[in-house]
């Protein structure tokens, strides 16, 4: 058995911090040992209660602690590029939550960080891992529906506007497109890839709309159309403030396939389901054995690249992060989103 056991420190001691621990204490690969908060006090309850050796008082220190190898950043979207950034220059190995950054360019400064500090980065799209994610790649790929044509996807959620809260703050790059619409842009660019034979394609045209809070400018709810270069094409849709049914739906020349848990691929009895309909048969259900958790597959995707001496995880590689947050740019340029303290 292995004795491989990455040792990781968490920024930040919010909601998917919580999750992400109480993955960690599932994994085979992996060990919390440190958090760090903007706050002692929140980073010693955090530790407390999600059994990590150490509490820092700042984020600085976390980086700094010389027993941890992994830092997992999980605080708003504005912090994410230079926090990622110096873990990197400080040889930590980074899983940076979604979005990568704000934009592209600062994508771009991450990604060149990792590269120079030669250390392992991966964007936490944590559907990426899952093996419900594989075999729908699977399904596309080998010409289950045929000939791909359209990739209907959307994540969207109702949250009362909350003043302040880093989903509506436009200092918090608050809004759906990057909250949640990077999963359905994500997914469609995986699908249209597997549809060539490759891990994603990005696509040739972009158009979108969204509707726009009055004061903050960040998007309540938004759609995108996505045009692909072999005539692929993908309607994306997302809210913060609007629920929506969150499923992803392939069409093919021969049928289509019907994805009801998408993101976080719902099991009974140990299985998730994907529904295959194909012209004039009877409809299929797919079953996909599922052993542990979403964010335990991530973990341990990720534990794997660094030890096997990788910089990029196969299930979202830097490209793959880059194209996804080009076209993210290009969606918010289209809904008129803007971020008025960030270089976009
Ligand atoms: N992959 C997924 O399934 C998933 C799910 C949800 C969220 N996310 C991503 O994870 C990130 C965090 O989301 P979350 O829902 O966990 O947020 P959250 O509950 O608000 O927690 C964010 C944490 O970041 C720290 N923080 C630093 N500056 C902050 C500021 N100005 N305002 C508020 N908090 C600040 C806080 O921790 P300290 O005070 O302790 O420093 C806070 O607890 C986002 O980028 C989001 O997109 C991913």
């Amino acid at each position: 058995m292995s004795t491989f056991a990455l040792r990781w420190g968490i920024l930040g001691t919010g909601m998917i911090a919580h999750k992400f621990a109480q993955a960690l204490q599932e994994t085979a690969t992996g060990r919390l040992v440190a958090v760090g908060s903007r706050g002692a006090e929140a980073a010693q309850r955090f530790a407390a209660e999600c059994g990590a050796v150490r509490a820092h008082g700042g984020y600085a220190e976390l980086i700094a602690d010389a027993e941890v190898e992994a830092v997992y950043v999980a605080t708003p979207h504005p912090s994410h590029a230079e926090l990622a950034i110096a873990a990197a220059r400080a040889g930590k190995h980074v899983l940076c939550e979604k979005p990568l950054t704000l934009n592209l360019a600062d994508s771009e400064r991450v990604v060149a960080a990792a590269r120079a500090a030669g250390v392992t980065l991966m964007e936490a799209y944590m559907y990426r891992c899952h093996p419900q994610t594989a075999k729908l790649v699977e399904l596309v790929r080998d010409g289950a529906i045929g000939r791909l044509g359209l990739v209907e996807a959307a994540f969207g959620f109702h949250c009362d506007f909350i003043p302040g809260h880093r989903l509506f703050a436009n200092a918090l790059g608050g809004g759906g497109i990057l909250d949640v619409g990077g999963y359905p842009v994500s997914m469609a660019r995986l699908l249209a890839g597997a549809a060539q034979g490759r891990t994603f394609a990005d696509p040739v045209a972009v158009t979108g709309a969204a509707r726009l809070h009055p004061e903050e400018g960040i998007d309540l709810h938004a759609a995108a159309t996505l045009g692909f270069d072999d005539g692929v094409v993908a309607q994306v849709a997302c809210g913060v403030s609007l629920e929506l049914e969150n499923v992803v739906r392939v069409h093919g020349s021969e049928g289509w396939i019907l994805v009801r848990e998408p993101w976080f691929a719902a099991t009974e009895g140990g299985m998730a389901q994907i529904e295959l309909r194909r012209r004039g048969r009877a409809p299929e259900a797919i079953a996909v054995a599922v052993d542990r958790g979403l964010y335990v597959y991530e973990a341990e995707a990720f534990a794997e690249a660094v030890r096997g001496g990788r910089r990029e995880v196969a299930a979202m590689t830097w490209a793959d992060t880059l194209g996804n947050m080009a076209t993210l740019d290009r969606w918010r340029a289209a809904a008129g989103v803007v971020y008025r303290g960030a270089r976009c």
